[in-house]
């Protein structure tokens, strides 16, 4: 019989990986891109302060959204990168401040390819592509070949900094989640046509990455079960992924949907009823043994403790709501406070909730988050005209 006592043991379970770690519980603070690095790839004190507050938090793991592995091939200026130029001693002041209290802090690793920022960059995709407004290059097969060390190395950095993990990003409609999707993958070699065809350059970053951080560092990929638009990735697929990644080294597999390619949806922009993914997950559960996060939608501890309960699920990941309240983590831990309370918006152009709560890490890493109070289209605007500004930074730096 289950007793009162079940749900809470079930978020604050410690959770083992394959290479041996251990994570001290069931939360993940997914993915997102802060806008707080400092126009040239490094980090601030206030992104040092943001991951601070969330390991403070209770959050078991941490991962900081969108650090590049290639200055060319940005999501935007605001990014992290790992390469040579990067500032070693910044980065590592990062990494312990996102330590405390026994949070893991892992790097996802990301490469824009076709979604690169155009001001910044020449995008480039698996395919050369033209879809309305929308424009990339196609990779040449030596480029393809030459990423399992782009993301190696950045690999090896990060684990130098100080990160205690890192993640593959191959979700979200960036590169390795374009080369996964028939939309924007129309080669005619060995990385396109079916799905193992189509996952071939994700294991063979996997790896590269594994032969050069050690058996015993977490590596993660989070990876797409729909892109939500006509022609991507199917559901049918991207379970065979599952089986597919279930024979690689990876520790966890971190579960989302939906893209960032113009006009399609995504999930930080969503506004329906989550959370989203439970029923891919549960199947994917049967085609894997790794242990998976699904992320997306959560906005009470009840749907939480409901996933790992019903085994859909090992962690939840939780974006939007750790935005909202950075204690969230020991709040559902504990079964204190309240959950947290989500913002009703009246009019929503296109962007303008990913933009809103982009915003609001600003105001946490900055610590006046209780001031804050901007509308969606001064949030959109704020952040469009500050990233305008650190393209210019941005290029000096690594053009
Ligand atoms: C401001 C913001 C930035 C995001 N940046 C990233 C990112 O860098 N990488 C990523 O994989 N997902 C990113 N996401 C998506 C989240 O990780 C998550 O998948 C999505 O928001 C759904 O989860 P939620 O309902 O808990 O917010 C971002 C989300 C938000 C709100």
């Amino acid at each position: 019989m289950p007793t009162t006592e079940e749900p809470i043991n079930m978020l604050s379970q410690p959770l083992n990986l394959p290479c041996g770690v251990v994570l001290k519980n069931r939360i993940v603070k997914s993915a997102m891109s802060d806008s707080l690095a400092d126009g040239q790839g490094n980090p601030t004190d206030a992104q040092a302060r943001l991951y601070e507050k969330w390991a403070e938090g209770g959050v078991g793991l941490s991962i900081i959204g969108e650090v590049q592995v290639d200055p060319k091939f940005p999501e935007r200026p605001s990014n992290l990168v790992l390469c040579e130029q990067s500032n070693l001693k910044k980065l590592q002041s990062l990494t312990s401040k996102a330590k405390v209290n026994g949070a893991h802090i892992w790097a996802q690793l990301g490469h824009a390819g076709g979604l690169s920022h155009p001001t910044i960059s020449q995008p480039k995709g698996p395919s050369a592509l033209k879809i309305d407004n929308f424009e990339c290059a196609g990779m040449s097969e030596a480029e393809v070949a030459q990423l399992p060390n782009i993301y190696a190395k950045a690999a090896m950095l990060a684990k130098e900094v100080g990160f205690s993990g890192v993640q593959i990003h191959a979700g979200h409609g960036f590169l390795l989640s374009q080369f996964l999707s028939p939309l924007f993958n129309h080669r005619n070699d060995m990385y396109a046509g079916d799905i193992l065809s189509r996952c071939k350059i994700i294991i063979d970053i996997i790896d590269k990455v594994r032969s050069v951080v050690g058996e015993k560092f977490p590596i993660g990929i989070k990876i797409n079960c729909t892109d939500q638009l006509e022609g991507g990735l199917t559901q049918q697929d991207a379970l065979s992924a599952m089986s597919i990644l279930d024979k690689t080294t990876i520790d966890l597999i971190e579960i989302s949907g939906g893209s960032y390619f113009p006009g399609a949806k995504s999930s930080s922009d969503s506004l329906t009823k989550g959370p989203y993914f439970i029923d891919f997950s549960k199947k994917a559960k049967q085609r894997t043994s790794i242990p998976i996060v699904v992320t997306g939608g959560f906005k009470t501890r009840e749907e939480a403790i409901t996933s790992l309960q019903s085994h859909a699920a090992d962690m939840v990941g939780i974006a939007r709501a750790l935005a909202l309240d950075p204690t969230l983590a020991n709040n559902w831990l504990n079964h204190t406070g309240n959950n947290p309370m989500f913002p009703r918006f009246t009019s929503v152009p296109e962007g303008g909730i990913t933009a809103w709560y982009t915003m609001r890490l600003n105001a946490i890493g900055n610590d006046n988050e209780s001031d804050y109070s901007l509308e969606l289209e001064a949030a959109i605007e704020t952040y469009e005209n500050r990233d305008a500004a650190r393209c210019i930074q941005w290029l000096a730096k690594f053009q």
